[in-house]
């Protein structure tokens, strides 16, 4: 009889193979994807420990690897059947539907407590080896066990949390991962997801590496004499005996020439951990900017003679830049407004657990509006965002969650810091937003004991603070930070510049203005905002009035516009009216599909001519009727040409922009912007004909084939003309075949309730999302469908091709 495989011995196989093929590197870490293959059961309540009253059994389950004696999940024999499989990252409250009895600011999402099983198997070979597992962020408190021994707590849901977890392993045999998590508890007033949401890995090293998380610091400085980069590289020798390895520091340029090099050595006495200090000049580095991101490669190889025992790279550029009480903001020496967004990180149809490739979409889809800036709001970003910001050229306030100087708060507060301090997009670090402590020396004190776990590891930037009251006290925040920023609260930036004239100032939100796309009327009743721009939080102001402030003081450093894009919860100014369940705030809705905010922006913000206008223009049965045009635009003066007839041209005011009372009459609005009086830019309202056919508008029409590439597709209704119908509101079903899968659908409308993870969705004034995730290693043609009743049905192909991944371990449902 043959013998069947064991699903461990593939797995022992597939190891080996890997191994055997990476073998020239082996001794470098290797880094394992430890998303799949999980074990998932979702519950209201946390499961009871089980309890007992015999003497024995206390004894039994008091010590290491017994946890399973109160904690049975925690062991590998459990029997994990009621599990369902998942594959991270993973948010469940996304997953699940619309409770109006949950919490409106979570966006009436049940939330609950989580409990994760994976089991894997740890080759003989890693034996005296570091294994570490990192998991990006979990969604909210976690308890983790290996092997039936509890490894570690996690107090925040927003934190990279990295442990070594090689004392707790069975070499050569099966393990199992335990984590529950409670996400009963809130830390935010917004929608933060459930479940383990970002990426884990996995990261076998020699006892002798190089520290995984912050263990290289890279810091561009300017000086009299030019360019220096300066840091250390902090080893760790986890053997039994001295070592003293070598290190190969290289500098590599943008386009990938090695522009200096350094060899140096350490000694490094068993069990110790030690800094190996650098300093290299750099003559006339590009500089990295908005505008020209230049990023250059920091790469560290470490050698026991010829052996390579680690090697890392990170990314870092060379800028400057200052925070003026008089003069606001420069970079570069040159000055210039921080023309910023604040963003939550989730996206429709996922939730928090955003695909790398969506949050690259929104990136650049901040880019396309002219953000030259973004704010982490109110929480540590996913490390992508920053790699993203970096990239794209925009320029981040960093920012903690709690603020608490408690232990566990202020050690969070520096592994955030160690973590992303290389990123030259990282201008500043944010402690606090609006607490209340804020104008009291509680606040002062905790500000202060923030700020100093922060310096202690990055001295260069400076810590601010989103302020909302407490400026003026005597003992205030304000006595613990570098730079204060204001939230809103527009009526105190002269008053506080004239009594702070040397502490530089910033909106750190601004705006705070509703707007569902493609609604032209403010209907309370029905949850809906106008996109006209005059619909704000009291608090807030409009786009128009946001920006005025800005242009008018040069002593303010600029604005971050609260939001971007919309999140799931808060959905003010509707708050606690289901269906409302997202926010009104963003520049762009929910998928990313602009709204008039975002042209509004653009006309702000960027330097070639703008010229969009809103409503559409499908107004059956107003024929005659006086219909207000927006014109977002930067040009001087717009003339309007209705079905050829000139109806005049308008001058444009540079704050408020243009709006225009036409005569309702269907054709062509068509619209001439000029700049000192010659046409610099045009556009067009037409009136269209009813709804044909479907479209499909994918991103990008090529992914990888790596079970993680993800695509937004666009679809739409057109005209027998092949026009797209701005006000087409249909039901739109999907089919999919060939090596992909639907990970999740929106359509940007905030009230809607049906499900995010489904194979259909209506189309919300004109557009609806689907997103598309390829498979693991399936290389090929992914056929999307989309139909809706009698119109013609729309097809696009996305092509999956072959591409790096880092190797899975545990197996897993991809
Ligand atoms: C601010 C707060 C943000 C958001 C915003 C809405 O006060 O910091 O998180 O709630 O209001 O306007």
């Amino acid at each position: 009889m043959r013998k069947k495989t064991s699903k461990t011995s593939v797995e022992f196989i597939r190891l080996f193979v890997f191994l055997l093929l990476f073998s020239g590197i082996a001794e470098a870490s290797e880094i394992y994807d430890f998303n799949p293959g999980w074990k998932f059961l979702q519950t209201d309540q946390q499961i009871a420990p089980r309890q007992f009253k015999e003497h024995k059994n206390g004894m039994a389950g008091a010590k290491a690897a017994t946890a399973d004696v109160v904690w049975p999940f925690t062991s590998l024999k459990f029997d994990d059947s009621k599990y369902r499989s998942v594959d991270l990252p993973h948010d469940w409250a996304i997953e699940d539907g619309f409770y109006p009895e949950e919490n409106g600011g979570q966006g009436f999402r049940k939330r609950g407590w989580g409990y994760y099983r994976k089991r894997f198997f740890v080759p003989a070979s890693w034996k005296g080896k570091c294994v570490e597992l990192q998991f990006g962020g979990i969604s909210t408190n976690a308890t983790f066990w290996i092997n039936q021994s509890l490894f570690h707590h996690n107090f925040s849901g927003y934190n990279t949390i990295t442990v070594d977890i090689s004392p707790f392993l069975l070499y050569g045999r099966d393990n199992v991962i335990a984590v529950e998590v409670n996400a009963a508890v809130f830390e935010g007033w917004w929608y933060e997801g459930a479940g383990i949401y970002r990426d884990v890995k996995l990261i076998v090293s020699e006892p002798v590496h190089i520290v995984t998380a912050g263990g290289i610091l890279v810091n561009a400085e300017h000086g009299d004499d030019g360019w220096t980069v300066n840091g250390h590289v902090e080893l760790v020798n986890d053997g039994d005996s001295e070592v003293s390895p070598s290190l190969d520091i290289e500098i590599i340029d943008p386009d990938g020439k090695m522009i200096e090099s350094r060899h140096l050595s350490a000694k490094l006495p068993a069990s110790r951990n030690a800094q190996v200090p650098y300093s290299i000049r750099v003559d006339s580095p590009k500089t990295w900017s908005p505008d020209s991101p230049s990023l250059y490669k920091f790469k560290v190889s470490l050698k026991n003679d010829a052996n390579v025992l680690d090697e890392k790279t990170v990314n870092f550029g060379f800028r400057t830049f200052k925070f003026d009480p008089a003069n606001g903001f420069s970079l570069n020496g040159k000055s210039m407004k921080l023309k910023g967004v604040c963003n939550h990180q989730d996206h429709a149809g996922v939730g928090t657990a955003i695909p790398a490739s969506i949050e690259e979409f929104r990136i650049r889809k901040l880019k396309e509006m002219g953000a030259n800036a973004y704010r982490c709001s109110h929480n540590p970003p996913s490390e992508n965002i920053l790699d993203l910001c970096d990239r794209y050229g925009l320029l981040v306030i960093d920012e903690n969650r709690a603020f608490n100087a408690g232990p566990d708060f202020l050690n969070y507060a520096r592994e955030h810091v160690r973590r992303d301090r290389n990123h030259p997009s990282v201008i500043a670090w944010n402690v606090l937003n609006e607490e209340p402590l804020q104008g009291e020396y509680r606040g002062q004190a905790i500000a202060r004991k923030l700020a100093q776990a922060i310096k202690a590891e990055d001295p260069t930037r400076p810590v601010l603070a989103a302020m909302d009251n407490g400026y003026y006290s005597r003992e205030s925040a304000r006595n613990s930070l570098d730079v204060v920023g204001f939230n809103y609260r527009y009526h105190e930036l002269d008053r506080f510049h004239a009594a702070y004239p040397n502490i530089p100032i910033l909106l750190t939100e601004g705006a705070s203005a509703f707007e569902t796309r493609g609604e032209y009327v403010t209907d309370r009743a029905r949850n809906i905002s106008t996109s006209f721009d005059i619909d704000a939080a009291s608090w807030g102001t409009t786009h128009r009035k946001d920006w005025e402030a800005v242009v008018n003081r040069s002593f303010l450093a600029g604005t971050f516009v609260w939001t971007g894009f919309d999140y799931h919860g808060e959905p003010t100014p509707y708050i606690n009216k289901f269906p409302a369940n997202s926010s009104y705030f963003g520049c762009m809705d929910l998928c990313g599909f602009p709204k008039n905010a975002f042209y509004i922006r653009q006309a702000q913000w960027l330097d070639e001519p703008v010229l969009h206008a809103i409503p559409h223009w499908n107004h059956a049965g107003k024929e005659g009727q006086q219909i207000e045009v927006f014109c977002a635009t930067n040009t001087d003066e717009v003339s309007f040409v209705l079905n050829g007839k000139d109806l005049g041209t308008y001058k444009v005011d540079p704050i408020n922009m243009l709006t225009q009372k036409v005569a309702y009459e269907p054709g062509t609005l068509l619209l001439i912007g000029k700049k000192n009086g010659q046409e610099v830019v045009r556009t067009k309202l037409e009136t269209t004909g009813k709804p044909v056919a479907l479209r499909l508008i994918p991103d990008r029409t090529v992914i990888n084939a790596d079970g993680r590439d993800a695509v937004p597709v666009t679809v739409c209704a057109v005209d027998e003309a092949g026009r797209i119908v701005p006000d087409a509101n249909l039901p739109v079903e999907f089919e999919i075949s060939g090596p992909g899968r639907n990970i999740g659908v929106g359509n940007g409308d905030p009230t809607c309730i049906l499900s995010e993870k489904a194979n259909s969705r209506p189309l919300f004034n004109g557009f609806a999302q689907i997103i598309i995730q390829s498979e693991r290693n399936h290389k090929g043609a992914i056929e999307l469908k989309a139909k809706s009743g009698n119109l013609t049905s729309a097809a696009c192909t996305i092509q999956t091709v072959a591409a790096d991944a880092l190797p899975v371990i545990g197996g897993g449902a991809k």
